[in-house]
């Protein structure tokens, strides 16, 4: 693994996450006999706006019945599980942490998604799929760990039948300056790539992709945060939620990121990119 790889997969793990998991799932008052996907939702979905933002990308991105999906950076798998159930789409997922993965996996076992989601432990700079094995391609909260865009742009563009889609939910950079850390992607700048809009245009259109819709994601972050707000200030802190995953410093790494969104120095960003045939 290379050495950002090998900071990444520390600043992502955990030790015993799917225990831990449906420990609060049963703190919550779940069955963990009967969990459907939308239970794990306020865990499984790690990038802002949670599953929200993974319906409003959805109806953006479009996927149809039986389309061969690939989730780079999967996670825990949450998005994956979605577009399985709600899109009937099979999805493999590649994630660099082993745990996640296997977490992915057993989640999408217990609720009965097993056969349609299918994870493993891989680099998104070296894809471990023959040319031309999916339908669609997306990636969440991901891009912000990887430096070498381009590559990653030419793995995803190999990977992809031809005239396939990708989808991009990343936070990108607006504005020049320094971020705060730790973020919920990186603990510090070694492993923080946050590039622009226009790299990503730049890089996409070299890599052979066309980005055929964009949106700033800014305004529906500011509202996702209000909302997480005032629902602490009612309830107090839920037992089920992305703290969880993130350790002990979730509320730093959140408050850091809240605080970049708000000036303006970054935001959630969509691209819906067309392979060029
Ligand atoms: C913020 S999490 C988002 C997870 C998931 N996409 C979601 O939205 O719930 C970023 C994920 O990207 C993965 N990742 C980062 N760099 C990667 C790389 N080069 N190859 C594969 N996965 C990577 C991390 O291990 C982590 O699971």
């Amino acid at each position: 693994m290379m050495q950002t790889e090998q900071l990444v997969a520390q600043h992502y793990a955990h030790g015993s996450l799917e225990q831990t998991i449906l420990n609060a799932l049963a703190a919550a008052g779940k069955d963990l006999n009967r969990l459907t996907p939308k239970d794990l939702a306020p865990v499984d979905e790690f990038h802002v706006g949670g599953r929200l933002a993974t319906v409003a990308f959805a109806e953006q991105f479009d996927p149809q019945p039986g389309m061969r999906l690939l989730d780079i950076g999967c996670g825990l798998g949450g998005a994956a599980r979605y577009f399985a159930q709600e899109h009937e789409c099979s999805v493999s997922g590649i994630d660099l942490s082993g745990e996640y993965v296997e977490v992915a996996n057993a989640l999408a076992a217990r609720v009965g998604l097993g056969a349609r989601v299918s994870c493993r432990q891989g680099s998104a700079l070296a894809l471990p799929f023959a040319p031309g094995s999916f339908d669609a391609v997306y990636m969440f909260h991901v891009g912000m760990n990887i430096e070498d865009k381009s590559r990653l742009f030419a793995e995803v563009r190999r990977v992809l039948a031809p005239s396939g889609r990708f989808g991009i939910y990343d936070v990108m950079r607006l504005a020049g300056g320094d971020l705060s850390y730790p973020v919920p992607w990186a603990s510090g700048p070694e492993s923080s790539f946050v590039a622009e809009p226009a790299t990503y245009r730049g890089l996409l259109a070299a890599a052979g992709f066309e980005v055929l819709k964009e949106r700033v994601r800014r305004d529906f972050a500011l509202e996702v945060f209000a909302q997480m707000r005032a629902k602490g200030a009612a309830a107090g802190p839920a037992p089920l939620g992305l703290h969880i995953v993130m350790g002990a410093t979730a509320a730093q790494k959140v408050k850091n990121m809240i605080g970049d969104i708000t000036s303006g120095l970054i935001a959630p960003t969509e691209m819906i990119c067309a392979a060029r045939a």
